[in-house]
């Protein structure tokens, strides 16, 4: 196979930043994706829908591909209110609600103490048919970093589904073989996105020849078994997993310092780092699917119309790119990549 040309795909989770960093990047994906999930854990957070909206109109003014629709979301805290749940649903530019427990990942601390705290905003979710958006981890230190997708899965996941059952739920970015397992056991209300790292490295990529930091992400890579799982989810005829990059950039002096922070930028190179994982399990016959079919039929949006084509061609991944006054390392870094999108 030579060429593979696929109906253009969305990113269902990405995050963008916000000023000169924001303009380094948004065009990685503007000028590969049609729409993206914009994630809000600014500083501030975007916790209200006229927050949502500057930031898009700021987004807007950076992109150079007029047709790129980010599709932005609200950043849930103990104090959102169901009236902000029912103006987000009927705002034409907001599709979601992000679920960051509290202290969990990259700005997060004025996430969800405690899954209690949001009851009356679920229930409104529920009821206005917004889709939630999980980071789903467990927080605490009683908690191994490896296990933290199990323990929310039972400590909290279970819940939120026992209690409302027909909120639409997106899982995002999941990484291990029991979050498979657990949104293939539910019913169609359940999604997850899957990202192109976590089909790609498993956790010694971490450690690999000293420690890389370039790896760390959040959740983090799990064993090779949980890789597996990802790839088998991905490349099967399940509707109920598709793509969602999670990329996320970090300035080089703030990932390579005493105390990296987490995130893998991968928009550089998004599609076709799906098209590898892909490749590497030798099975492309639900490649379109999961990029650009499952993500806009569980987000109740129309396919995009576009086609895009990847050819077989192998370049090398620049080893540093621009980002506001800084650089950034993106994934793959000097590697080579055996599939090129056409742009
Ligand atoms: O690795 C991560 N980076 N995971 C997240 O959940 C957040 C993200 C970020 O914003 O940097
Ligand atoms: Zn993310």
């Amino acid at each position: 196979m030579h060429s593979l040309t696929i109906i253009q795909p969305d990113d269902w989770h990405l995050h963008l930043r916000d000023q000169n960093q924001m303009a380094s990047v948004v065009n990685d994906t503007a000028q590969q994706f049609a729409r993206a999930i914009i994630m809000p854990n600014l500083t501030p957070p975007i916790v209200s829908c006229s927050q949502a909206e500057d930031y898009r109109k700021r987004i807007m003014a950076a992109v150079n591909t007029p047709s790129f629709n980010p599709l932005m979301t609200l950043y849930l805290t103990d104090n959102t209110s169901p009236d902000e749940v029912k103006a987000a649903s009927e705002s034409a530019v907001i599709y979601a609600a992000k679920l960051y427990p509290a202290g969990a990942t990259t700005n997060s601390d004025a996430g969800v103490t405690h899954i209690d705290n949001i009851t009356s905003v679920l229930a409104a979710m529920q009821h206005y048919d917004l889709p939630l958006l999980v980071h789903g981890e467990a927080t605490g230190d009683e908690f191994d970093v490896f296990d933290r997708e199990k323990v929310f899965i039972d400590n909290t996941l279970v819940k939120i589904r026992k209690s409302f059952p027909e909120l639409r739920i997106v899982f995002e970015h999941i990484t291990t073989k029991d979050a498979v397992d657990f949104v293939i056991s539910e019913n169609e209300s359940i999604a997850a996105t899957i990202t192109p790292h976590h089909l790609l490295i498993n956790r010694n990529a971490l450690f690999k020849g000293g420690i890389n930091p370039h790896h760390y992400c959040l959740p983090i890579a799990k064993r090779e078994i949980h890789r597996l799982a990802l790839i088998q989810a991905a490349t099967s005829a399940s509707t109920r997993f598709f793509a969602g990059t999670d990329s996320a950039p970090h300035a080089q002096s703030a990932k390579q310092s005493a105390c990296g922070c987490a995130g893998i930028y991968s928009a550089h190179a998004a599609i076709e780092l799906y098209a590898e994982a892909f490749e590497q399990a030798g099975d492309f016959s639900h490649f379109e699917s999961f990029m650009s079919l499952n993500g806009p039929a569980f987000y109740l949006l129309p396919a995009n119309s576009r086609q895009v084509t990847l050819q077989k061609q192998s370049w090398i991944v620049p080893e540093k790119l621009t980002y506001g006054d800084e650089t950034l390392v993106p994934f793959m870094a000097g590697k080579e990549l055996k599939w090129k999108l056409k742009i």
